[in-house]
């Protein structure tokens, strides 16, 4: 069985001044609340019982929304509170007790997709350990966690490189076996004083048990103005088809 876990927690800074009154994954994509899509997208994808870390502000407010969840197709959602600003990898161990010892699909609360991702968890389920990361060719990789690869080899990945090795952004949908929490314990602060998920993505990567799969359809993030903007655009004009 796999968990998963949203990660919706930060100061949305970015977003600045909107993101000074509520959290930014309560922020409209459309017709709904941004969290709802990453949401879907693992109902969508069969995992059910799901937690919610998230952390700034408005946090009372996901209650408000989601409930327990049901409604929405979870047969669990469970919460919790990241303090600060310790980075992705960061909010992913407070996980630790929801996993359970299981692997966990993770995603970022701000990230936005128009297909399923389900046959991707499935190939991950049959994969005997290790990680998976879904990568989207983009047209400005600097802005993102950028993959080098070869055949089917995933060689590194990059975070906001000034000059990308390729045109693949590593997607907030990631796939990790429970050793995660591990590589966590051991990881130092960036330079930007966070944990962050590439960092645990390259210690995958050197064991040699990182697989990856290039995401179908559209993909977006919403931390910006001109992505909450795309996001919106996309989803009012083709949808987010997964329900
Ligand atoms: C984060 C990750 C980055 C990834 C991106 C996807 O960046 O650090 O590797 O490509 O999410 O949305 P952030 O949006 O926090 O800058």
């Amino acid at each position: 069985m796999l968990k998963g876990v949203i990660l919706a927690g930060g100061l949305g800074t970015r977003l600045h001044p909107l993101t000074k009154i509520t959290n930014k994954h309560l922020l409209p994509i459309y017709d709904k609340p941004m969290i709802c899509y990453p949401i879907e997208a693992l109902v969508n994808a069969g995992v059910k019982d799901v937690l919610l870390v998230t952390g700034g502000n408005s946090a009372g407010d996901f209650l408000r929304l989601l409930g327990h969840g049901r409604h929405l197709g979870l047969e669990r959602l469970d919460y919790t509170y990241q303090e600060g600003e310790g980075g992705i990898a960061d909010a992913l161990a407070l996980a630790k007790h929801h996993a359970e010892g299981k692997r966990l699909v993770v995603v970022l609360g701000d990230n936005i997709l128009e297909l399923s991702i389900k046959k991707s968890v499935e190939n991950f389920r049959k994969q005997e350990s290790g990680a998976k990361i879904l990568v989207k060719e983009v047209h400005d990789p600097e802005r993102f966690g950028v993959a080098e690869i070869q055949g089917d080899k995933v060689l590194s990945i990059e975070e906001k490189p000034t000059q990308p090795k390729s045109n693949y952004a590593v997607t907030g949908l990631y796939m990790y076996d429970s050793t995660v929490f591990d590589i966590i314990d051991g990881l130092s602060p960036s330079e930007r004083g966070e944990l962050e998920i590439t960092d645990v993505n390259n210690h995958y990567i050197n064991r040699g048990t990182m697989t990856w799969e290039k995401l179908d359809g559209w993909w977006t993030d919403a931390g910006t103005f001109d992505s909450l903007r795309r996001a919106t655009n996309l989803v009012a004009e083709g949808g987010a088809n997964l329900v």
